[in-house]
């Protein structure tokens, strides 16, 4: 009963639809007030609860003794610390365990809870209870046998291969010692900097880059290198050459965090961010409750009001896959947020030369149950429905909803150095995803050179380039790739 729980409590914000119209107006080149971010005060002011809410809760928290709380700048989210006797008082239905798998231990409460009724109009969930880390859905993966026809061949994917498949010259780095990106690394998920400095010494001739990550953020746990985290920080330091870059790394004190929530908590506390986030991590929609999708949502709207760019990994099982068999036939989409930009993954056609690329089968994507789809890209994904072949059925998937991923970049076949071995073979949307972030890092560099605003949210500026004629500005990839399906 003594066991010392967190709980995060999401208090009802403000300004939701002036939120919404603000996001709209500042991430489209269209917009006069394009690139017209808020402060984390400004947005702070406009999001706040009402005083109304935040004395509710208050009290009601006071009222069990729960005293040991801190709040962000935005007033939106309170993360408390409290026995798991009082949380059951104070959150009826709850009921504490410990689980241990492993190494790691849990203390969850997997039963519904409930707030009193007076306390429902002021909190949009309660996070700490029932989430358990998920394996990250994203993850690459390190084959163990590669394909023996390639092996003899194909050197794998290197920041050199890359920088001559995406034309970027050794001219394009970073110049700016403000300019900064980020990875967000959750469940105990750790990089060496001696394993990026290995890397850098092994691949990064030919372009300017560093070989320390300047700041983490969060705690960095000294046990071995995770195949994830030397990924995203060599990836987003090669194509983000010479950007200042941050680790955010499993916040919070205590094992029974949620680090994905807890990094939302980060990002609405601290007033000077990077510009740029990789995130090559998901949820299934179908594992969250509408509640907690809706609020995540509104926080990635925050980031996009203040001209943070949000990169998710599109994830690694396809349509699917492994849902296809449920009755419903619907395939089970990751969470794809409207207001984050997804990835996905790609390969070369010639697996052998450094040429046209086309869909990686392990690339994940299709049409979220539950945000319908955006303006932004209606007339492209209209485009695509009309015109592909091959499509599953329609009762497979929804496509009413938003669809997903928005860009692409190789996923196959990388070398990473991690504890402090060249390991080659390594594949995922996890790989993609740093890639593509270190080149709007890139973008940003750019423009505040020339004191424009960094790019921020980016779908709609994307889709408007899209439609102005792909030969500009991106590549379609559009054949199917080995072992596609
Ligand atoms: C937010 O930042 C303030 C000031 O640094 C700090 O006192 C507070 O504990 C932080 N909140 C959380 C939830 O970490
Ligand atoms: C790189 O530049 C070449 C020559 O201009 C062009 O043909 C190619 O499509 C470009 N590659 C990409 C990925 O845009
Ligand atoms: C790398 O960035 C720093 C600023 O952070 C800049 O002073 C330096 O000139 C850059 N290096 C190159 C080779 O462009
Ligand atoms: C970055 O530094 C440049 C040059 O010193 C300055 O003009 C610009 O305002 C700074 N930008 C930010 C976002 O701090
Ligand atoms: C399809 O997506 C919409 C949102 O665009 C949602 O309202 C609807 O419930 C979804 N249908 C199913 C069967 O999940």
């Amino acid at each position: 009963p003594g066991q010392p729980v967190q709980l995060t409590f999401a208090l009802r914000q403000r300004g939701a639809a002036r939120l919404a119209r603000l996001v709209q107006a500042v991430s489209d080149p269209r917009s006069p007030r394009y690139g017209q971010y808020l402060s984390l005060e400004q947005l702070r002011d406009l999001v706040q609860p009402s005083p109304a809410t935040l004395m509710t809760v208050l009290k009601w928290l006071q009222g069990h003794g729960v005293e040991d709380c801190r709040s962000v700048t935005t007033l939106d989210f309170l993360e408390c610390y409290l026995p798991a006797s009082t949380a059951e008082r104070l959150l009826p239905g709850a009921e504490f365990h410990r689980y241990v798998q492993g190494q790691q231990s849990l203390v969850r409460s997997p039963l519904p809870y409930s707030v009193p009724a007076e306390l429902a109009e002021h909190l949009d969930f309660v996070g700490g209870l029932h989430r358990f880390p998920t394996e990250r859905r994203a993850a690459s993966r390190a084959r163990k046998e590669p394909q023996p026809a390639r092996a003899s061949f194909h050197l794998g994917v290197t920041p050199a291969v890359l920088r001559q498949r995406y034309n970027m010259t050794g001219g394009d780095v970073g110049l700016l010692p403000n300019n900064s990106q980020a990875c967000a690394q959750f469940l105990e998920q750790y990089f060496h900097q001696a394993d990026l400095a290995e890397f850098m010494q092994l691949f990064g001739s030919g372009f300017a880059h560093r070989t320390q990550v300047d700041r983490v953020v969060g705690r960095q746990g000294r046990g071995k290198a995770g195949l994830e985290a030397s990924l995203d920080v060599e990836y987003i330091m090669s194509t983000g050459a010479n950007v200042s870059t941050w680790v955010f790394s499993n916040p919070g004190r205590h094992e029974s965090q949620e680090p994905f929530l807890a990094w939302l908590l980060l990002l609405s506390n601290m007033s000077s961010v990077p510009w740029v986030h990789s995130v090559s991590y998901g949820d299934d929609e179908d594992s969250l409750s509408y509640a907690y999708m809706e609020r995540v949502n509104t926080e990635f709207m925050k980031a996009a009001a203040r001209g943070l760019t949000i990169l998710f990994a599109s994830g690694g099982t396809g349509l699917g896959l492994e849902h296809q068999q449920q009755s419903a036939h619907l395939q089970c989409p990751r969470f794809p947020s409207p207001y984050v930009t997804t990835v996905g993954g790609t390969s070369f056609k010639n697996p052998f030369l450094v040429t046209e690329e086309v869909t990686d089968y392990i690339s994940g994507g299709g049409f979220s149950n539950v945000f319908p789809m955006p303006e932004y890209q209606a007339a492209a994904v209209g485009r695509f429905l009309r015109s592909a072949s091959k499509l599953p059925p329609s009762s497979y998937y929804n496509s009413s909803g938003r669809a997903y991923p928005d860009l692409a970049a190789l996923s196959d076949n990388y070398w990473v150095v991690t504890n402090r071995i060249p390991l080659p073979w390594v594949s995922g949307t996890s790989a993609s995803t740093p890639v593509v972030a270190g080149m709007v890092a890139l973008i940003n560099d750019r423009r505040l050179q020339r004191g424009l605003p960094t790019l921020g949210f980016l779908n709609p500026a994307l889709y408007q380039l899209q439609k102005q004629g792909l030969g500009d500005a991106f590549y379609d990839v559009s054949g199917a790739g080995r072992g596609s399906t």
